[in-house]
């Protein structure tokens, strides 16, 4: 192997670092316990750590204590759980991406509307749950091309499409375009849901694909932008491989490579792809290089209550 080319962007991303800065805020001003409800993002070496700092993660509200601080993951939450979370009597941080957030927001305003929604996104993922779970009933699910003529909406006069946030850019739009060919006159979001931390990855390993012979995407196998990744790299043609870390790289995947790239899902921190660097160094890799890609600035600000006086306003 000779070089080794990075992915840019690939790693955290805005939503990842406010919420695992939202629950080392919240170990150091209340101190340990935080319990957490799911993993905050999924990725295995950043929820270990924070286990290792005083926050438990926990499926079942009731596997919290009464009067405990409590954080929902950056995936967001059904109104069910948010309620339960309520009339238990924590202290509430949520961690729910902003990009999340918004969708909920704008299913809540249409469904006053008289909105029903096709909802793009894979079954039983914690973000798929939380936006099903805005409203009691009216969201239909569907996770890929056959499923479109299945879903029976009550009426098609109102209906309008949401998806899932990490979603294949392309299989979304290929869902997307059969969705309005069997509803022509479905409202799509003005935006689309799909955040551009997962759009500008994509783009980045559609890039960095055309350049090498194998790709290292570094991330959990729970991360949904995470396998979507090793999936393009793989479909565009080159062998790719979903690591937690150096650790898990097989030497044989490299044998006869010359070029290898690396990424990182949204969820998976820097210094883990740097392991891997390392790793393929001492395989061999002279040279190590970054492509050139879009610079994300998006930052979002922490919730009331965690914020210290250092902090901008
Ligand atoms: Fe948010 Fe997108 Fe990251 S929805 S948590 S910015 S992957």
């Amino acid at each position: 192997m000779e070089q080794v080319l990075l992915a840019e962007p690939r790693g955290f991303c805005a939503g990842v670092d406010r919420a695992i800065e939202i629950v080392e805020r919240a170990l150091e001003k209340f101190g340990r316990p935080i319990y957490v409800r799911h993993e905050i993002v999924h990725n295995t070496h950043v929820v270990n750590d924070l286990k290792d700092r005083g926050a438990i993660f926990i499926e079942e509200l009731s596997e919290v204590p009464p009067g405990a601080t409590l954080v929902f993951s950056a995936h967001g939450v059904s109104q069910a759980v948010q309620r339960e979370a309520e009339a238990r009597g924590f202290r509430i941080f949520d961690a729910t991406c902003p990009l999340v957030t918004k969708v909920h927001v704008e299913v809540a305003k249409l469904h006053k509307e008289g909105y029903e929604f096709i909802m793009i996104g894979h079954k039983g993922h914690p973000e798929v749950e939380g936006t099903m779970g805005q409203l009691d009933s009216g969201i239909h699910l569907v996770e890929d091309v056959a499923d479109v003529a299945k879903v029976q909406p009550a009426q098609t006069d109102k209906l309008a499409v949401v998806t899932q946030t990490t979603l294949s850019v392309d299989d979304a739009a290929a869902i997307t375009a059969a969705v309005k060919a069997r509803f022509p006159n479905i409202r799509s979001p003005k935006q689309q849901d799909i955040c551009y931390a997962t759009q500008n990855r994509q783009d980045a390993v559609k890039l960095l694909a055309t350049q090498v012979d194998a790709v290292v995407v570094v991330g959990s196998p729970t991360s949904s932008n995470t396998n979507r990744l090793r999936e393009l790299a793989e479909r565009l043609g080159v062998p790719a491989y979903m690591v937690d870390d150096a650790s898990e790289l097989q030497d044989a995947w490299f044998a006869g490579r010359s070029s290898v790239g690396v990424t990182a899902g949204a969820s998976a921190p820097e210094d883990l792809v740097q392991g891997v660097v390392q790793r393929l160094k001492a395989l061999g890799a002279t040279a190590v290089r970054s492509l050139d890609g879009v610079r994300e600035t998006t930052k979002f600000p922490l919730p009331k209550g965690l914020k210290i006086e250092a902090d901008p306003a």
